[in-house]
């Protein structure tokens, strides 16, 4: 059974820890605030106060941090570089894909194995067979140590070889979240301004969420298919959008709601319709968010 170091004892870090102490593992942490280390220590983790012997005493090293810059401070010192030769580093701090493939190219210089993966879980369910987590990088390394990674979560999932994947497909799904949750923050303005209760709004969102994710998924194959001219399939062209969108302009203007939302869909709309696409499917606006 591999032995890992975990690098950052946070609210998601001791998560991780937790679950592979709970797996059997050989659990190293290494914590700059070492409290949160030694707490861990107490549920069977050696917590080390430096970090190079922490990783020379592991095979796999994962690490979760705030972020790359913090991460990279600490991986990137000559002992630590050195310590980490020929081992496996799994970052599993969220960051861009850029800061992903700048990490693994940095790694494959050092010839340190890299995957960088994306957790999409709370802390609670890490350890979880429900639990999410993303990993890009070698499908070897990842097919090889795939019961360190069912340790964090049963659904670890292998999504590619371009080390930045996994943190494109985490903005991707929380820009879906963000997309929701500010269109709640705009269905909570108005149904307060307009005297309805936030029970009876959740009461009628329940009926309405399959029309909401009928459309979404059509939207993603008509983007993936190019199809955005408006046809006999077409569920709602952009006119009929944009039509049923006025009165959003409207209650906001009225009530004085926040209008910065409607004024970003309405900006996007109106671009389209310049462009002469006020016919077409509502997926032609895929290239204008380009
Ligand atoms: N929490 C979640 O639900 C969740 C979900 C998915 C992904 N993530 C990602 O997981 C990562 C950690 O999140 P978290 O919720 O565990 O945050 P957190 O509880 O605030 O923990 C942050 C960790 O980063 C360390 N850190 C901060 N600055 C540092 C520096 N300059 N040098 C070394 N270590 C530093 C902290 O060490 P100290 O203890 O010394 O401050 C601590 O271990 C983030 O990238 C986050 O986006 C979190």
């Amino acid at each position: 059974m591999a032995s890992i170091c975990v690098v950052g004892a946070g609210r998601m870090g001791s998560a991780l820890a937790r679950a592979f102490l709970r797996a059997g593992y050989v659990t190293h942490v290494w914590n700059r605030t070492p409290a949160k280390g030694e707490a861990l220590a107490a549920l069977g983790a050696r917590f080390v106060p430096s970090l190079h012997q922490a990783i020379a005493a592991s095979d796999i090293v994962v690490v979760n941090v705030i972020d790359y810059a913090a991460a990279d401070a600490h991986l990137r010192s000559a002992s630590v570089t050195r310590a980490l030769g020929r081992k496996l580093l799994v970052q599993l701090t969220s960051g861009s894909p850029s800061q992903a493939r700048q990490t693994g190219e940095w790694a494959k210089g050092h010839g340190v194995g890299y995957l960088d993966g994306a957790i999409m879980a709370t802390p609670n369910f890490i350890g979880e067979p429900s639990a999410t987590i993303l990993y890009s990088g070698s499908q070897h390394a990842f097919d090889e140590n795939r019961d360190v990674f069912l340790a964090l979560g049963g659904n670890a999932v292998h999504v590619g070889d371009d080390f930045g994947h996994a943190s494109a497909l985490d903005i991707a799904l929380l820009s879906q979240l963000w997309g929701t949750l500010f269109g709640t923050l705009q269905a909570i303005a108005v149904s307060q301004a307009e005297g309805i209760e936030l029970d009876a709004y959740a009461r009628y969102l329940q009926p309405f969420k399959p029309t909401i994710d009928g459309a979404v998924a059509d939207l993603v194959t008509r983007a993936r298919d190019g199809r955005y001219r408006g046809d006999d399939q077409t569920l709602a062209a952009i006119a009929a959008h944009y039509s049923a969108f006025q009165p959003l302009l409207e209650v906001s203007r009225e009530r004085g709601l926040n209008r910065a939302v409607p004024d970003a869909f309405d900006s996007i709309f109106k671009a389209a319709i310049a462009a002469g696409h006020l016919q077409d499917d509502f997926a032609a606006l895929t290239r204008f968010m380009r």
